[in-house]
């Protein structure tokens, strides 16, 4: 399981404390993080990737919920660092910026619209994802080709701390 590089060039800015994987899949992130000293809660709505991310690393606090339905309410000023990578749900871009403690870090990758994604809502628009973050320090934005070595699609990129 590979981490995604944006991840990994953050994180080791900070000092580890509590991180949250928001949809976490198999876990690469949250594997990475717990294995660079971050106390990790992973959160995804798959049974299986949970049981499994489980089962393999005990030390992270795997939780299946639907974060859709809300199933996982992000406790306020809780979180060191938030990471949220190839999942888009728009209203929990607030809920994020509130679980984060002051001088925490928000790391969102999520998929940019391409020519013949138009109409899709699981993409965002050129330019969408930093305006979430208008009021936040943005330490990094880009948009463009993924670096990541699980995809190559066009994404958008956002590293923000809480001022
Ligand atoms: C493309 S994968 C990304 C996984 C991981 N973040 C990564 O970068 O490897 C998207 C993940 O979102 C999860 N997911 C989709 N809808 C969800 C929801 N409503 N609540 C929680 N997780 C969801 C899927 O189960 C899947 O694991």
């Amino acid at each position: 399981m590979v981490p995604t590089t944006l991840l990994v060039e953050t994180a080791q800015a900070f000092q580890p404390g509590r991180a949250l994987d928001l949809a976490c899949g198999s876990g690469r992130n949250a594997v990475w993080l717990a294995e660079h000293g971050w106390r990790v809660t992973a959160v995804d709505r798959s049974a299986a990737a949970i049981e499994s991310l489980q089962k393999s690393h005990p030390a992270i606090d795997a939780r299946v919920a639907d974060l859709e339905k809300h199933e996982f309410p992000i406790a306020e000023a809780s979180w060191d660092l938030i990471v949220v990578c190839l999942y888009l749900q728009r209203d929990l871009f607030e809920p994020i910026k509130r679980g984060l403690k002051p001088g925490g870090v928000a790391i969102v990758i999520v998929l940019l619209m391409e020519p013949g994604h138009e109409r899709s809502l699981f993409r965002v628009q050129p330019g969408e994802l930093v305006r979430y973050f208008d009021d936040w320090e943005i330490l990094h934005s880009y948009e463009g080709k993924s670096t990541d070595s699980e995809h190559h699609r066009a994404v958008a990129e956002l590293v923000a701390t809480k001022r």
